[in-house]
């Protein structure tokens, strides 16, 4: 019998890193997979894009969660997942990342009993105030294997008493990233913004830390000001943002537009000036496309990012942040390779046929 894969999605970083994971469980002997949408992300923009563009199977279940709060959202995500994973009886349940989706997948498969697979392991801002740090110590502390994209996060476990089920596969967004690139025509796309390369910056501002509190969005709004006095800022915006920007004013030569498909934001990461963002995911796809990039955080979980001299730290402050990019923009480190070689998706399979095997 095949090893019987189910997948849980539910938030756009989600999507484009499960989409080469399924095509390659799709391509093997010995596995089967389905995808589950929790519907935490349900926009057109923020999710059925993403599954037209990344050529992502229809869900086996929708379940239209949709938007609450973290034990609202997180609670019917459980209640949903019970009785799919009932249903289905899988041999194993993946899930990516850091979201609520994520820990609902990992806490109800282990409660019923069912192994979990957790892709991106290991991560750790260490920040305890963030949703999505204690997402990942728990579905962490519940996986069974541990999918870390490099060797810092299999030391973090390490430290945490995790050993093991730990193997360093990689980083699933950059198999996304090399099958996205061939198909972008970023000439196009920049034309489209009527933008030219290298003078435009790219941001992207959404954490609940940095929208949530109307000081540090201000600030981070001044900073962008500051910023866009150089060249023009694009700002694809979260809908947790846009309301938000749109009741403090959008700041001169910045322009607010709405979230952008993977394929288009990914030319347009490659070739601004540079990126700012408080997006995770976001931060390694900069680093691969060799654009400069300052992390709107106080910590980052990407610090190998930060250690090579791409990626710099800006906390909200309009002069800490212009200061940033102006650092960014001075200097071209050496580039070497991170979180692997693109070939995540291969590795993730090869163990889980191992652990079928077993
Ligand atoms: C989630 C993740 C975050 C990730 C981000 C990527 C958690 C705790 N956070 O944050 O780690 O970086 O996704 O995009 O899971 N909303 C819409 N339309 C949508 C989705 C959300 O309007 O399609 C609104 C909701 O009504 C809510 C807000 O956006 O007000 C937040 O949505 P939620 O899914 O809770 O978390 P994200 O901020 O997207």
């Amino acid at each position: 019998m095949p090893l019987k894969t189910v997948t849980v999605v539910g938030a756009r970083p989600e999507f484009v890193q499960t989409a080469p994971l399924a095509r390659e469980i799709a391509s093997r002997d010995g596995i089967t997979g389905g995808l589950v949408h929790t519907g935490q992300h349900y926009d057109y923009e923020m999710s059925e894009l993403f599954f037209s563009q990344l050529e992502l199977p229809e869900p086996i279940y929708h379940l239209g969660v949709g938007s609450g709060s973290h034990g609202v959202q997180t609670g019917a995500m459980l209640a949903e997942l019970d009785r799919v994973y009932l249903a289905e009886r899988p041999d194993i349940v993946i899930t990516h990342g850091d979201t609520n989706s994520t820990l609902a997948a990992a806490l109800s498969a282990a409660k019923l009993g069912i192994p979990v697979a957790h892709v991106e392991a290991g991560l750790r801002s260490w920040n305890r105030a963030m949703p999505e740090e204690l997402n990942r110590v728990v579905t962490d502390h519940l996986a069974d294997l541990l999918f870390c994209p490099g060797q810092t996060a299999a030391d973090n476990l390490r430290r945490e008493g995790i050993a093991t089920g730990v193997a360093v596969v990689g980083d699933l967004m950059q198999d996304s990233l090399h099958w996205t690139m061939r198909s972008i025509d970023t000439a196009a796309t920049l034309d489209h913004h009527g933008l030219r390369p290298g003078e435009y910056f790219f941001a992207t501002i959404h954490r609940a830390e940095n929208t949530d509190d109307e000081a540090r969005l201000r600030a981070i709004l001044a900073g962008l000001e500051k910023v866009a006095a150089v060249h023009p800022l694009l700002l694809p915006a979260h809908p947790r943002t846009r309301p938000r920007i749109r009741d403090l004013g959008v700041p001169p030569g910045v322009r607010l537009i709405d979230p952008v498909g993977h394929p288009e934001a990914m030319a347009l990461v490659k070739e601004a000036a540079a990126v700012l963002t408080d997006s995770g995911g976001l931060q390694k796809e900069v680093y691969w496309l060799e654009t400069p990039c300052v992390t709107v955080r106080t910590e980052t979980e990407w610090v190998e990012t930060v250690q090579v001299g791409w990626n710099r730290l800006a906390d909200a402050d309009p002069s800490s942040i212009e200061l940033a990019v102006e650092a960014a923009l001075a200097e071209r480190p050496d580039h070497p390779d991170l979180y692997g070689d693109g070939h995540a998706a291969r590795n993730i399979v090869d163990h889980l046929l191992t652990f079928a095997r077993n």
